[in-house]
């Protein structure tokens, strides 16, 4: 197991470059199943979960081979329909693989995904959309079985606007025959790219980002080299690193209309933000004031995955907020652990009372999902002292050389194996 060891105090300045998006490549590298030509991803982040999605995709005989930040996948020799559990339930987006898989194979076999333990985090969006298309569904001891003779395209309407179902079902419809129309579906920049990369290998897909989707069903697809959209996950992170420690932090490459909500709550907690081009800089050295409320929403909302990052702020700021998390039952993990730290904060149900302090206080502290335990990093930062955080795989898992950006950035900050 590794460790954080990080000394909290110093403030942060200069550049860091952003990496392409975890939640753009994941569903990106699912759909490479769907074409027999080699597709090429570029800027691709080294982080596990798309370790493990590469291992997925060579256990279903897919090739991957990496070359510098860039991985070309080719499928041609893809013979197996079924997605190895261990790999399943290490992360979310092995799921996505049913809509790519039953495409190529007419049928698919997955054991229930795994991902961060923040929720639920069911998958019967997932499935009531692919049987919209045609598919036979079982579940069996843990397992998911899908079997089809065709798919045909059709009207699918959404309970809720799923990210993930919303990809599932566009990488299913993509060579159905006929049309199909996603209704209520998710408006992510996430599943914009995905669009533009099934578009680019020959797809003909249309509407994302207006939360309809329509997919005209073609009978082949091509290969392409394509750079995902850079990850707003991560820029926001570092955005709001460089409020709580103070100093003047350049995120590189960014498209700041992606994360306009956290924008706008900066500055209404009184960071001095410039944007330029494809930069967001961000200058504080003062202690911030806090913002009333912060709801998590499906996207152009405040983005439930900053939800931790910016509550680590909020404990820090002069005076009180609330934080409610409206997509996921249990984001509230990181908590206890920032109590630690000093934070007054009280969570109730969906929603995080926080009342500001002065400063964290160095702690030894544990991540238990990816972003908790970016906010935990955040926090000891920030913090007066020492911190330790321990269990930093989950971290791993969606922050490509955390460790290095933060130190270009001044961070004293160290990785040692336990
Ligand atoms: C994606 O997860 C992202 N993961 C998550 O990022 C992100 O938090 C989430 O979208 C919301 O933006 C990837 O893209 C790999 P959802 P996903 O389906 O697809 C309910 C990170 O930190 N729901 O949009 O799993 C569900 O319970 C990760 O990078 C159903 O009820 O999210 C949740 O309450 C964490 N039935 C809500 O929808 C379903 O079949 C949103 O989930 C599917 C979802």
């Amino acid at each position: 197991m590794e460790k954080y060891i990080i000394n909290g105090g110093n403030k942060l300045y200069g550049s860091v470059k952003i990496q392409a998006a975890k939640n753009s490549v994941l569903p990106i590298l699912a759909a490479a199943v769907l074409t027999d030509e080699k597709v090429k991803i570029l800027n691709v982040p080294q982080i596990s979960d798309v370790k493990n999605m590469v291992k997925i995709l060579t256990c279903l005989g897919c090739k991957a081979v990496y070359e510098n930040n860039n991985i070309t996948i080719d499928s041609s020799s893809a013979d197996c329909y079924e997605i190895p559990s261990a790999l399943a339930h290490e992360l979310r987006s092995s799921v996505f693989l049913l809509g790519s898989v039953i495409s190529r194979f007419h049928m698919a076999k997955i054991a229930y995904p795994g991902g961060c333990d923040i929720g639920l985090r069911p998958v019967d969006l997932h499935l009531t959309g692919l049987k919209r298309l045609g598919v036979n569904i079982t579940e069996k001891n843990g397992y998911i079985l899908c079997k089809c003779d065709k798919l045909f395209g059709n009207e699918i309407m959404l309970d809720c606007p799923s990210v993930g179902a919303t990809e599932n079902i566009m990488l299913a419809a993509v060579k159905a025959e006929g049309t199909t129309v996603i209704k209520n579906a998710a408006r992510e920049p996430e599943i914009e790219d995905l669009q533009k990369f099934l578009n680019c290998i020959g797809a003909k897909v249309s509407g994302a980002g207006s939360g309809t989707v329509i997919i005209e069903g073609v009978q082949t697809l091509h290969g392409c080299e394509f750079l995902p959209i850079p990850d707003r996950i991560e820029a926001g992170t570092f955005l709001i690193a460089a409020a709580m420690c103070g100093g003047e932090v350049r995120a590189e490459g960014v498209y700041h209309e992606n994360i306009s909500s956290l924008i706008h709550k900066l500055r209404e907690n009184g960071c001095k933000i410039h944007i330029k081009d494809d930069k967001i800089i961000l200058e504080n050295n003062r202690r911030l004031a806090s913002v009333k409320t912060i709801e998590t929403q499906p996207y152009p909302g405040f983005p439930t995955d900053l939800q931790a990052q910016m509550t680590a702020l909020c404990c820090i700021c002069s005076g009180q907020s609330i934080i409610t998390e409206n997509l996921f039952e249990t984001r509230f993990k990181y908590v206890p652990e920032l109590r630690k730290m000093g934070a007054d904060i009280t969570v109730i149900d969906r929603n995080a009372f926080v009342r500001g302090v002065e400063k964290f206080k160095g702690a030894n502290v544990i991540a238990h999902d990816l972003r908790g335990g970016a906010a935990l990093v955040l926090a000891g930062l920030a913090a007066d002292g020492r911190s330790e955080v321990m269990d930093i795989s989950h971290i791993d898992r969606g922050y490509g050389s955390f460790e290095y950006k933060l130190r270009n950035l001044g961070a004293d900050i160290v990785r040692v194996t336990v």
